[in-house]
């Protein structure tokens, strides 16, 4: 098993990135050492995409190439992240074995000509996966320059083949047990969908009017189980010949192919990816919000950020590139939120291929630039803060994720397509708690969530019976729970709550009962009496105990609840029946900070600085501050800064500390 954590072996903090030397040559490759030593690069991912000339036919290894590079780095003092190079098969293997290509919805087989073309449900690809990925452990497993595994990258591809439906059967009967709890469970009954034997059931194909709605979850919860057994599958084939640490890095974006709290379970340590889509606060926002996500995911344990951008990444005429000092504030903001360091894809930016114009921390321009130069002056900060390792991050109030959740509101026939923003709607919560200056955990709905004084429920419209009870029991026990529209309007198998939404345990926290949607147009305001409005949605809402605190004012709903509270127990559980625009939702948001006793992480810290605490087990302390502003602010008290190592007063416009608690 594994002996010593990332930070151990580095002695301090990660800083590095993917490295693809194969894509250069030796010139280049001794500048690359220069430059990382300048940079205090100590850590760099290889072989993530190096299949082909791992492995040039199929069964015959090559890793002479490798052998080399791994030396060069560690006499260069950078240890090695190793990858499987699993997401990207070479073109023998589509030739050898066209099965295992992946299959759209729709029919279409891909063929190679990019990465990510493989079916994890054929067997042909997970042997050859496991196969390569135990040769590479048998290899470098005890190899001193390697700090960390990487298996795979971002699994995320879906597939619809025959392989595929053959493993979605094999879930279903081990899920459901018999076909009548099947046709019983996906309502088999409407639209003549019963099933008479195991053959006939399909992954969820193109269809020509609107899917199922239980098959589609099902399918997804599924693929998820048939992602982490590939993962596991080669991290124990790495694990019979190392014991070093085993990862893959977690894709975080607005869709998700895997359960990542199940997935974030099977990892020595949580890894992930961040890219923000827009530039500014609303970047910092983003990294925060992947921050707190990553953490939680794995329980709050220390992780690591094992990829960003320098600058643009694909189409920078709609994503604008990062700004002058974001390497560093969008880094420092990973690493305030428990991240071990900070990586980025890639270290050189690529001359050839896909992926020419994707930045890098090394541009074409070389490194006489602002990118390198920016990235050098991260290094330096990041090698000064190797006293934060092992220290952990938590947050006082808690936002609800559930992959079924997600799943649910991504399947046809719902009673409004405007609902399917799942991700955004976590993202908007966790941007009303962050304003506010609160670190946020994120925690699944079956959580225990006792220590939180607050937990924000806000896209929810599957809820499990378990979900329901637990969320019951946190408001009876003391707690404030909000939940928005739409909430528990369909149980785990997608079926539809009788007797008014949502389902029961949840109606008695709440005090209420959702009698009839009505969903909003897109061009449809609904204003409420506090003078809020609402999109989206709107409900026909009755009481049972609990107090209305805003109603509706218009039209059939007039004079409805669009807000209620209910004391329940030692709690309060708050109903919010449509979507508020942003100010009525700050608004709310601060009223509820404000009844549960709950304030921002860093009091006192003046608005426009994000500060977060980093605590060791043995009572240390440090507070990263990042200064969103283009004012210089004062700071509430000197304290000394380890990015400086002198006492600062003030944080000059965009910029960062971290200073040392006493
Ligand atoms: C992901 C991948 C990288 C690269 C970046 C682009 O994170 O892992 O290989 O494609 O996206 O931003």
């Amino acid at each position: 098993m594994t002996t010593r954590s990332i930070t151990d072996r580095l002695g301090g903090l990660a800083f590095g990135g993917d490295y693809n030397p194969e894509q250069w040559d030796e010139p280049v490759w001794k500048e690359d050492d220069e430059l990382m030593r300048r940079a205090r690069v100590n850590l760099a991912t290889v072989g993530v995409f190096s299949w082909a000339l791992l492995e040039p036919e199929e069964g015959r290894y090559d890793f002479d190439w490798l052998d080399a590079h791994v030396e060069r780095l560690h006499a260069n003092g950078v240890a090695v992240d190793l990858a499987t190079p699993t997401a990207s098969p070479p073109p023998w293997f589509t030739l050898a074995h066209p099965d295992a290509l992946p299959v759209t919805p729709e029919g279409t087989r891909h063929v190679h000509g990019s990465r990510n073309t493989y079916c994890l449900a054929a067997p042909a690809y997970r042997n050859a996966a496991r196969r390569i990925a135990s040769a590479l452990a048998e290899r470098y497993g005890d190899h001193p320059a390697l700090a960390l595994w990487h298996v795979h990258n971002e699994y995320a591809t879906l597939c619809w083949c025959d392989h595929t439906a053959a493993a979605f059967r094999v879930w279903l009967r081990e899920r459901h047990g018999s076909l009548d709890a099947l046709n019983a469970a996906w309502g088999t009954a409407f639209w003549s969908q019963h099933y008479t034997s195991w053959e006939q059931v399909l992954p969820p194909r193109a269809t020509h009017w609107h899917g199922n709605p239980g098959q589609a979850v099902d399918f997804r919860r599924f693929w998820s189980d048939e992602i982490i057994a590939a993962y596991r599958e080669q991290r124990d084939a790495i694990r019979a010949h190392s014991d070093r640490p085993v990862t893959t890095n977690l894709m975080l974006p607005a869709y998700q192919n895997v359960d990542l709290w199940n997935f974030a379970r099977e990892l020595d340590v949580v890894t992930s990816d961040q890219y923000p889509s827009s530039p500014g606060l609303d970047a910092a926002a983003s990294v925060a919000v992947h921050a707190d996500r990553t953490r939680s995911l794995g329980g709050g344990r220390p992780w690591l950020l094992m990829e960003q951008g320098t600058n643009t990444v694909y189409d920078g005429g709609r994503i604008l590139g990062k700004e002058p000092g974001d390497i560093l504030r969008h880094s420092l903001g990973h690493v305030a939120r428990g991240s071990e360091g900070a990586l980025f894809f890639q270290w050189r930016q690529s001359r050839a291929g896909a992926e020419t114009w994707h930045s890098a921390m090394v541009p074409h321009a070389g490194p006489d630039s602002r990118i390198f130069r920016e990235v050098t002056q991260l290094g330096e900060a990041v090698s000064r803060l190797g006293e934060l390792a092992g220290s952990t991050v938590t947050g006082s109030v808690a936002v609800l994720d559930s992959p079924d959740a997600w799943w649910a509101l991504g399947v046809d026939g719902l009673p409004s397509s405007r609902l399917d923003d799942y991700h955004g709607e976590l993202v908007r919560a966790h941007r009303a708690l962050w304003d506010a200056g609160l670190t946020v955990d994120f925690a699944r709905p079956e959580h225990e969530l006792g220590r939180y004084r607050l937990v924000v429920a806000p896209a929810l419209f599957l809820l499990s019976d378990e979900a329901a009870e637990n969320l019951r029991r946190y408001v009876e026990g003391g707690g404030t729970l909000l939940v928005q529209h739409a909430a528990g309007f369909v149980d785990d198998r997608m079926h539809a709550r009788l007797g008014g939404y949502p389902a029961g345990p949840l109606r008695e926290a709440l005090g209420i009962r959702v009698e009839e949607p009505r969903p909003l147009r897109e061009d449809q305001r609904i204003t409420l009496s506090d003078g809020s409005q609402g999109t989206v949605w709107s409900e026909v809402v009755r009481t049972e105990g609990a107090q209305t605190l805003a109603t509706y004012t218009h039209g059939m709903l007039a004079g409805g609840p669009a807000l209620t509270r209910h004391r329940s127990g030692g709690g309060q559980g708050w109903y919010l029946s449509t979507r508020l625009d942003d100010a009525g939702y700050a608004a709310l948001v601060g009223r509820l900070l404000t009844e549960a006793g709950a304030g921002p992480d860093v009091p006192g810290i003046p608005a426009g600085v994000e500060a977060v605490t980093r605590r060791s087990s043995d009572g240390r302390h440090w507070q990263v501050l990042l200064n969103h502003t283009a004012e210089a602010v004062p700071l509430p008290e000197p304290a000394h800064d380890l990015l400086t190592d002198a006492p600062v007063r003030e944080l000059p416009a965009g910029g960062c500390a971290v200073l040392r608690g006493h």
